[in-house]
């Protein structure tokens, strides 16, 4: 159904309750998503993002509320990833003579994607493009999320188009930010910040800086993803600037998988030695944990401490995953420790620490050993392990 967000301005996109996993099964998505598509009627027809090509018709049906699809005159496509070019096909099926307009570096990976001859326009940082009474700026962004995004403002209604930025993977019965839980969508949008756009931090700082610098008027932020910003439309700009410097809390993360019982009795230990100097923990299973989940606790978090029994002289694979995902985020301002029991070699400690090294979070306290199933000394040490990680918490 199509969403009047202004006077001649629609919400055409797609709500996906059923969603449970994105970009392939790599992210989890408990709340669904939503795929944005925007709608402008003005002299020239414009269409701002389509949806991902499983709800091309639900697109369209949408559009046909409005308008003749034929009657688009341009298409953005803010960003070539499928989820908002996937309608693009269906769409341009329909409206043959439209112009469609992609940043310098979507010239390449649109049609990339599709292979097909449509009348493309570039444009840079600072065009515009009248389309009536309202003008179409656009601003490329970036890594926010690929090097083909851009940003598209619609003037005289102030409304700011930036994508994937400030998106949620959140199904909602109502479109604006106003109008939902806002537990859930904190929750949730910063999940996706964590899970997706935490590695671009930088540049993340940079181009707010620089959209801010231009002095738009903003009265709504509708991303690709999830609500609209329509209450207070900066708060999630202010939000991003906290998540993106990467300041975290002083509260520990500790991860483990174990075989039989033995790492986990080493870190319920090491939580005790955390609470025992008031630095809140929690501590993840990996092996039954969800792991993007797992991956926005510790991106909140200052210290992250890593234990798995040695298997086949390495680690248990059941953490793999979140530590390669450790990796390619990137996060700043981490400190971390290892742990773990052995029965023959044990070198997973040694595995872990080094990991978190080449991640470049420092070990700040010697890993814990423990041969067999731990005794009470190694409980003891894993306690003490805990409070070394809490007093360079607090550091
Ligand atoms: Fe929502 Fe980068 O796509």
């Amino acid at each position: 159904m199509a969403v009047e967000l202004a006077k001649n301005v629609y919400g055409v996109g797609v709500v996906d309750w059923a969603l449970r996993r994105f970009h392939g099964h790599e992210l989890s998505t408990h709340r669904g998503s939503t795929y944005n598509s925007y709608l402008i009627v003005d002299e020239k027809t414009t269409l701002v993002d389509t949806v991902w090509g499983p709800f091309q018709e639900q697109l369209l049906r949408n559009i046909r509320e409005i308008v003749d699809p034929a009657k688009i005159d341009i298409v953005v496509a803010n960003h070539a990833e499928t989820d908002h070019s996937g309608g693009l096909p269906a769409v341009m099926r329909q409206a043959k003579n439209a112009t469609v307009v992609v940043s310098p570096r979507g010239k390449e990976s649109i049609p990339g994607h599709y292979h097909q001859a449509w009348n493309f326009r570039a444009v840079k940082t600072g065009e515009k493009i009248n389309i009536g009474a309202h003008d179409l700026v656009f601003v490329e962004a970036p890594m926010l999320h690929w090097p083909d995004s851009m940003f598209t403002y619609l003037t005289g209604k102030n409304i700011l188009m930036p994508n994937d930025a400030f998106g949620q993977h959140y199904a909602t019965a109502f479109p604006f930010n106003d109008q939902v839980d806002q537990e859930e969508l904190y929750e949730e949008a910063l999940k996706y910040y964590a899970n997706i756009l935490a590695p671009f931090s930088p540049l993340v700082l940079k181009k707010i800086e620089e959209v801010l610098a231009l002095n738009l008027k903003v009265d709504m932020i509708a991303p690709s993803h999830g609500v609209i910003w329509r209450k207070d439309p900066l708060q999630i700009v202010k939000k991003y600037q906290q998540w993106a410097s990467q300041e975290p809390e002083k509260t520990a993360v500790i991860l483990f998988d174990t075989m039989w019982e033995g790492t986990r009795q080493m870190a319920d230990a090491i939580g005790l030695g955390l609470a025992s100097e008031n630095v809140p923990y929690r501590i993840f299973h990996m092996a039954v944990s969800d792991r993007n989940d797992v991956i926005a606790e510790i991106f909140r978090a200052r210290a992250v401490v890593i234990g798995s029994p040695t298997f086949n002289q390495g680690i248990l694979p059941g953490l793999s995953p979140v530590l390669e995902e450790i990796r390619g985020l990137k996060m700043k301002n981490k400190i971390g420790a290892a742990f773990g029991s052995y029965g023959w070699s044990g070198e997973a400690v040694k595995i872990i620490e080094e990991h978190l090294q080449r991640c470049n979070i420092p070990v700040v306290a010697e890993g814990v050993r423990a041969k067999w199933q731990p005794a009470v000394e190694d409980l003891d040490r894993c306690r003490e392990l805990g409070r070394s990680v809490a007093r360079a918490v607090k550091a």
